[in-house]
């Protein structure tokens, strides 16, 4: 029990129903730190836009409003036969999954509401549609529990680096928190179990990567931290070297989008860049990651798909006036990296702790595939 963790948590829901379960009501994190604004979503339109404008965004956060949108959207569908509403159905749920490429939480949660659908060939409609919301509610309660799971497995590797009286330095990269999930986040949740576990915000020192060109670290995982009670710093990206030379840091977290079945992981731009720099220095790397992420049917991290974004994220979006001349090209903006499996310390997923470098056997052994 942390009072000051529970009331962070009860203000940033990141996706809830609106009222009714008419709408999706997401928080809007392009307007984080500084305002925090709710919108409600209740077309399919405005949910591909707020999943593209990264107004709801990290791969298992994107997931959940994929669901909670196909709950939603298919609730207005007609009800006259199920041949019908399927193929409706069916239209709504291939658009969404052409919002963002590299996540597969979004196509895993699009396709696990197809699965629901099929199951109920024998069912109405109406029916249907009530089991589409509670499967989303599921897909939601369980990223809770699997977050926590991941948390407890991450905690028990800071108590094993924890020194009395000393502040344990941290580090992560992008934002794989709260707002990335239904709850604790990925890369976060060992410090909020820690928390949970009666540690104090103090006891942790978390440096955060800024995360050029979107700042996800500097103006999400920074917010939520430091909301929370934990020692927060912010830094910018090529700053890493330096640090993890210093040897403030002993242990790093971060999230990610895809695993490849060979345990390369899609992550954050630069996220690969921090591993490197960490093997180097002999700073444990981990992956946190949901085993909806891990994705048995790419084989490795060259078949993952990277999303290239828009070239004004680098050359204006956070200024008043363009720090790129006009006539310079910006357009090599992937959203993602993919890291080397050998790169990584381990994996944390909800149902254990794979090892390399042989990933996939670690996985099949924990029945992940
Ligand atoms: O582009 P974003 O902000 O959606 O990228 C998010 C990340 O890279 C996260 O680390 C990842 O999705 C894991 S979230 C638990």
């Amino acid at each position: 029990m942390n009072t000051q963790l529970d009331d962070f948590f009860e203000k940033v829901i990141t996706v809830k129903w609106g009222p009714e379960k008419k709408s999706v009501d997401i928080i809007d994190q392009t307007l984080l730190p500084g305002t925090i604004k709710r919108i409600q979503i209740a077309n399919k339109e405005d949910l591909w836009e707020a999943i593209k404008k990264l107004r709801v965004r990290g791969a298992p956060a994107i997931g959940v409003a994929a669901a909670y949108g196909m709950a939603v959207l298919s609730n207005a569908m007609p009800e006259d036969d199920y041949d019908g509403f399927y193929q409706d159905f069916k239209s709504v749920k291939d658009y969404l999954a052409t919002s963002r490429p590299t996540a597969v939480n979004l196509f895993w949660a699009l396709n696990r509401m197809e699965k629901k659908v099929l199951s109920m060939k024998d069912s109405t409609v109406s029916e249907i549609k009530a089991a589409l919301y509670e499967e989303a509610q599921a897909i939601r309660d369980e990223d809770v529990a699997i977050s926590r799971n991941i948390g407890e497995i991450g905690f028990s590797l800071l108590k094993d680096l924890k020194t009395d009286g000393e502040e344990l330095g941290i580090m992560t990269h992008c934002n794989a928190g709260t707002l990335a999930t239904a709850k604790y986040g990925t890369a976060t949740a060992p410090m909020y179990i820690a928390l949970e576990h009666g540690w104090e915000g103090r006891d942790m020192h978390v440096y955060c990567d800024e995360t050029r060109p979107l700042l996800q670290g500097a103006r999400l995982t920074s917010f939520e931290l430091v909301n929370s009670g934990i020692t927060t710093s912010v830094q910018c990206d090529n700053m890493a070297s330096l640090l993890l030379k210093s040897g403030r840091v002993k242990i790093i977290f971060v999230g990610c989008d895809r695993v490849a079945r060979n345990g390369d992981a899609a992550n954050k731009i630069g996220t690969s860049g921090l591993a490197i720099i960490a093997k180097h220095y002999g700073v444990p790397f981990y992956v946190c990651a949901p085993s909806s992420t891990i994705d048995p049917n790419t084989v490795d991290g060259d078949h993952i798909p990277i999303e290239m974004r828009d070239p004004e994220e680098i050359k204006s979006m956070w200024y008043e006036t363009p720090m790129v001349p006009s006539a310079v090209d910006t357009s090599f903006n992937p959203a993602f990296d993919v890291t080397d499996h050998n790169l990584i310390t381990g994996i944390i997923t909800e149902k254990g702790l794979c090892q390399g470098p042989d990933y996939e056997k670690s996985f099949r052994e924990l029945g992940i595939f």
